[in-house]
């Protein structure tokens, strides 16, 4: 069978080599496309560039062929956009002509071919999720409503840590109880649902199968595939997987936490809008008409990897940071104390008299980006940029990360500085303000869930200096930043063991 898979393979191979010699002179005469590494037939720039094509490597390649580099990885157009006017271009200025997105074999299957909200090209689909999870989701009354759960989440972090022997002497991985509380911070805003412990089955099922999709999605080792469309057949095995483990998860989200929120809606009133939680608003579109069964599922499947790991992310970097920077670290808590008292737990009406704390969260979203390339947008149809043609359908990646640790336009940006903030870059927002600094992207398809990713990381970062001196492991100076990136990812390669020695009042 698969000596038969090869032949096809090879013979394929050789049709796309003559097909990819015609079509390369036909265009090269029509085109003017961006300069970028002379590529191949059939593998284009693959072979010289490989497959991890991550913020670092790609920076490499902008300061050698420019703002705007084309790669053809096989068959796929990626273009590269490096300076801040460019960036403005394509998600503002030509915001909709590059508003859309690209999937791939692997993200069809995980977003139902974009029936979902992130994955989804821009156009009538995407606007109407926009304005469907808008309400229960991304406004400040949201906030508002849900701050306290968020803060008692932190304290309750705070609580077992300091019950934990462990945490004050040889140290724990921090991130396994943060990331307990992000799946709380966010599951009581869509379901009113918390879970007790790390323990909890349910939560421990959730978390494997969301490990699991954000791995498979994240990886390299389906590039062959997705680039040389006739080696897709040696990808079954691999796509076969991701087709169980959405199946899975999307039956798990089903069973456990839909069926229960319709089964409470049918048995108790829900004409008082306070109680509501956000899937009961989704579920009221659903009854409307306005979307289907399917919908809602990939918004729930939206929420658990846009939200949570990319905030829990951005905390354990703080915290590697801070831990790495100590007088940093000591800053912060004076001023926690200067403008709180000591001991007075911050809650979210306070992170905004803390100027220090959000110049800490600046700081570690531009040097430690959670999403360094953006999620990645795409063209429909035939565009212009930076007066070159970019082709129908071309993967644009904006390479953020670089935008904001470029040296020719921040000082010294290898630095770990919250200060940049408070002087030279002081009218820098989150909110994309400057072009230079978009953790959050800007424009039509920036990150809606800024609003509430803002505030959990002001109150969970403010409770944590507030109430314990963290440092690295005995016998450890300083803890291991190495970083590891996905197709469009950026976290922590090893979750360090940090000690948390309580601060007594
Ligand atoms: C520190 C935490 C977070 C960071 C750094 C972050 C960053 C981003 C970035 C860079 C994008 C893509 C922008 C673009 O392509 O132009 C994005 C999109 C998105 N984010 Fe976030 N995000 C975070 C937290 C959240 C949270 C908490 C939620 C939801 C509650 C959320 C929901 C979304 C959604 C739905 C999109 C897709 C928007 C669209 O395609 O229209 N994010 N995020």
């Amino acid at each position: 069978m698969d000596l038969v898979l090869l032949e096809k393979a090879l013979l394929g191979l050789f049709a796309s080599v003559v097909v990819a010699i015609a079509v390369s002179k036909l265009r090269g005469k029509r085109l003017r496309l961006p300069p970028g590494p002379l590529p191949v037939p059939v593998f284009g720039n693959w072979l010289q560039v490989g497959d991890d094509l991550n913020h670092r490597n790609l920076s490499t390649l902008a300061r050698r062929f420019g703002d705007i580099l084309l790669l053809r990885m096989g068959q796929r157009n990626l273009v590269v956009v490096s300076s801040p006017s460019l960036a403005r271009e394509v998600l503002h200025t030509q915001g909709v002509e590059f508003g859309s997105r690209t999937r791939n074999v692997v993200f069809d299957i995980f977003t139902g071919k974009g029936q979902d909200m992130v994955f989804t090209v821009y156009g009538e689909h995407w606007r109407k999720m926009r304005r469907i999870m808008t309400v229960p989701f991304f406004t400040n009354k949201v906030v508002q409503q849900y701050r306290a759960g968020w803060e008692d989440e932190a304290a309750r972090v705070i609580a077992d840590v300091k019950a934990d022997p462990k945490a004050a002497t040889e140290g724990i991985v921090l991130r396994r109880r943060l990331q307990l509380m992000m799946y709380n911070n966010m599951y009581r805003i869509m379901f009113d649902r918390r879970f007790e412990s790390e323990e909890d089955p349910l939560f421990l099922r959730l978390r494997a199968l969301n490990g699991e999709r954000s791995r498979l999605a994240q990886s390299f080792e389906y590039n062959y595939g997705d680039f040389i469309p006739i080696l897709r057949p040696f990808l079954r095995g691999y796509l076969k997987i991701c087709k169980e483990v959405k199946e899975r998860r999307l039956q798990l989200f089903k069973d456990y936490f839909l069926e229960e929120r319709k089964n409470l809606a049918s048995t108790k009133p829900t004409d008082n809008a306070g109680l509501k939680c956000a899937i009961d608003h989704i579920l009221d579109a659903e009854k409307k008409g306005e979307i289907n069964e399917d919908n809602v599922l990939y918004i729930v499947e939206n929420i658990n990897v846009a939200a949570i790991e990319t905030t829990l992310w951005s905390i354990e970097w703080a915290i590697a940071e801070l831990v790495n920077h100590p007088e940093i670290q000591q800053k912060l808590r004076n001023e926690l104390d200067t403008v709180l008292g000591p001991g007075v737990q911050i809650t979210e009406p306070d992170t905004h008299k803390l100027p220090y704390l959000q110049a800490v969260i600046k700081e570690t979203l531009r040097l430690r980006m959670a999403i360094p390339l953006l999620v990645p947008h795409m063209n429909l149809h035939d565009a212009r940029l930076g007066g070159y043609d970019i082709p129908a359908e071309s993967k644009i990646l904006v390479n953020a990360w670089w935008l904001a640790n470029n040296p020719d336009n921040w000082k010294k940006p290898e630095e770990f500085r919250p200060e940049r903030f408070l002087q030279e870059e002081a009218k820098v927002e989150a909110s994309g303000n400057d072009s230079r600094y978009l953790p959050f992207g800007v424009g039509r398809r920036s990150c809606p869930g800024i609003i509430l990713a803002l505030p959990i990381l002001g109150i969970t970062i403010g409770r944590l200096v507030q109430n314990f001196e963290l440092l690295p492991p005995p016998g450890q100076k300083k803890l291991d930043t190495a970083e590891k990136g996905g197709q469009f990812s950026l976290h922590i390669l090893k979750h360090s063991t940090i000690v948390a020695k309580p601060r007594v009042f």
